[in-house]
Order: C-alpha cells, then structure tokens, then sequence
C-alpha cells in the first residue's frame, strides 16, 4: 500500500493530484485544504474522470482533517499564496513560512516516516523552512525547483531546435528563481548530441533566458502563478520515489559540503528513489556556471536569513 498526501487543492497542487491519480502512482492519493470543500471538490471530480483515465487509485478529498492523512509515504508540499504578475517568487517568504510550518507538522504528526516534496514558493528557503523546523534528515526533504525548471529547459531547448520534447535533455541547478536558476546549456544534449552542435551560441543563451523567466511569462499571461508543469515536476518526483526509479533529478537538496556548500538547500543533480534523496550527484561544471552557483547559493542564503530574522526558525 503507498499512499501520498498533497496539501494545498489549488491548482498546483490539484494539478499534481490528478497527475499522480492518472499515472496509477499511489493506491491512495489524499488532497486536504483548509477551504471548505474544495479538496472533497475536486477529488470526487477526478473519480467521475477515473473510469476514463483508467485511475485506480483510492482518491480522498478532506478540509483540514489531518487524521485522513495518516501514515502517508509522500507529502508534497504546495500550500501558500501563489506570486501574482510582476512578484517574485521571495517576496512571498513572509506568508508562505507561516502556512508551511504550520502544515508541515501537522502532516508529520500523522505521518512520521513521510518524505516531503516542497513545492511551496520561495522553494528553496521552504525546503529549508522544513528541514530545519522538523529536524528530519535530510533525505527527506526535497525541494522540487530544477525538476520544474529542468522540464521547461527541455521545453524551450525543443522550440528552439525542432527537435521532439523527448529527445531533448538538460538541467536547471541552483536556486528556483528567476535570477537565480542556471540553465546548463553545456550539459544539454538531443539524442545525445551536444546540443550546441544544433543551435548557435546566441540561441542556446535565448533558450537559458526564456527557462529563466519561464514562471513569469506565464504569470504574465495567466495573471497567476502556472500549474501544469509545477504539478507534473513534483508527481514525477513522487513517482521516482515510490517507484524506486532512482531517476537523476535536480532537486532542491541540503547540502553538506558538496558543490562548495554547506548549510543551505538548493539545485543540485540527485538520485531520488525510496528513501528520498539517495546520493548528490557530481558533476563538473564549468568555471562560468561555478560562478553562477556560487551567486546562486548567495541568494538563497539571503532568503534563508529572513528565517532567521523573523524567528521562523
Ligand atoms: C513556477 C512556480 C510554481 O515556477 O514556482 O511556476
């Protein structure tokens, strides 16, 4: 029996239920949110859709009641207020911290072997909002900024070449933010060719500045924060979990000397598999992208600090 709770029913977090509940990912997927039927909403919803999209998995749909989560194997993470056109992803820190420990513990309460997905904006500072509030190990919590950044790289990376979205591959590492995120578009390949063999210098830098600000060009065009590719980024990661895929994510990962870092939770390449983060993948990058992730880390930790200077943590 596997089951995954995903707090928070708006459209993120509706997105990835759906997402897990098409996929056959758990036997039981719980939506829970503090309004008022909103979860039972669109739970019954996607069981009216399970005879079409062939879901067997047991949906459950419940306002607040934490005990209907128990003995969950994933928790994913997405409640807060999304950032509205021109916001950036931190200046929402002072609403989301709250929101996130609050129903973080909650949820480990009722869970205690849970492994958390954070999906909640600012990513990285909420991934470390729950590590350091909870004191879990660090295998368990999981940020999944480059796992959504990594998949609207492949996006651009395939618009811009032609080339079939599943040909296509590259990572995002650093932090989830528009000015912090590194595109390593000297790692990207299609079919396994070095992607500069098919795009020019100047387009492969086009394809890491649209992944960048991937996020606000559609809260520019939706007026809201996007959801599709967020929930999509964190089922996969549950389904790596759950599945033992041991699939090579960037992910929002604690960092403990690897990459040059310590105490700080950002985008790096991890197996992910059963019991969380398995191991933090090494890879070289060069002098230029090193730069960047050191600028990066500088970011996140100027976030992380806001913690600190309000008694998050
Ligand atoms: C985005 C939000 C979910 O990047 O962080 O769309």
């Amino acid at each position: 029996m596997s089951k995954v709770t995903v707090i928070g029913a708006g459209m993120v977090g509706a997105t990835c239920a759906n997402v897990l509940a098409a996929r056959n990912v758990a036997d039981e997927v719980v939506l829970i949110d503090i309004k008022q039927g909103l979860s039972e909403g669109k739970m019954l919803d996607m069981y009216q859709a399970a005879a079409t999209t062939d879901s067997k998995c047991k949906l459950v749909g419940c306002t607040n009641d934490y005990k209907k989560t128990a003995g969950s194997d994933v928790i994913v993470v997405t409640s807060g207020i999304p950032r509205k056109p021109g916001m950036t992803r931190e200046e929402l820190i002072g609403t989301n911290a709250g929101i996130v420990k609050s129903v973080v513990s909650q949820a480990l309460a009722h869970s205690p072997r849970a492994i958390f997905v954070i999906v909640s904006n600012p990513m990285d500072t909420m991934a470390y909002l729950t590590l350091k509030s909870t004191g879990l190990p660090k295998s368990r919590v999981i940020g999944m900024g480059g796992a959504l950044d990594s998949s609207r790289f492949r996006c651009y990376l395939a618009k811009a070449s032609g080339a079939n979205i599943h040909d296509v591959d590259g990572m995002v590492i650093g932090g989830h933010g528009d000015t912090t995120m590194i595109p390593l578009t000297s790692k990207a390949t299609i079919k396994g060719v070095p992607a500069s063999q098919f795009l020019s210098k100047k387009k492969l830098a086009q394809v890491a500045a649209d992944t960048m600000v991937g996020g606000a060009t559609l809260t520019g065009l939706l007026g809201t924060s996007a959801w599709y590719a967020p929930g999509a980024a964190a089922a996969s990661v549950v389904e790596s979990i759950l599945g033992d895929q041991k699939r090579i994510i960037p992910c929002s990962c604690y960092l403990e000397g690897e990459y040059g870092q310590s105490d700080i939770m950002i985008g790096v390449p991890a197996v992910i598999g059963r019991k969380g983060i398995e191991k933090i993948v090494s890879i070289d990058l060069t002098k230029e992208e090193a730069e960047k992730f050191e600028a990066s880390a500088a970011a996140v930790r100027k976030v992380n600090q806001i913690l600190y200077d309000t008694k998050a943590i």
